[in-house]
């Protein structure tokens, strides 16, 4: 049974650059926990997300642009987590970034192949 047919969900794109692609991606608030579980399910990454979404490991590190609302703040470990990596500018914790409208039309680039 389609769960976006079933809650009348609005679909939203973003966009994806990782191993050498950039791919669109079509998903819905709630789809994947969060950014982290899309990339590994999409991507299948290895060493991604160690931690399990803990914001704790800095494994699930990428490029973000395009995010608004909720999105667009550190919550959680997060920044104590990219402050101890040395990482500033426009780098978040994917584990942090949840899947709703938020990120609609963002661009995500996954930091170990910057
Ligand atoms: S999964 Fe560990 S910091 Fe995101």
């Amino acid at each position: 049974m389609d769960l976006r047919t079933e809650t009348k969900q609005k679909l939203f794109f973003l966009t994806i650059k990782c191993l050498e692609k950039e791919k669109v991606i079509q998903t819905y608030t709630g789809e994947y926990r969060n950014l982290m579980v899309l990339l590994n399910e999409k991507f299948y990454l290895e060493d991604f997300g160690e931690c399990k979404g803990m914001g704790r490991c800095g494994t699930c590190v990428v490029k973000v642009s395009g995010l608004k609302g909720t999105a667009i703040s550190m919550e959680r470990n997060e920044a104590a987590t990219l402050d101890k990596m040395n990482i500033k500018d426009k780098l978040r914790l994917a584990c942090q970034i949840m899947i709703n409208e938020d990120i609609e039309n963002a661009v995500v680039e996954v930091a170990k192949h910057l």
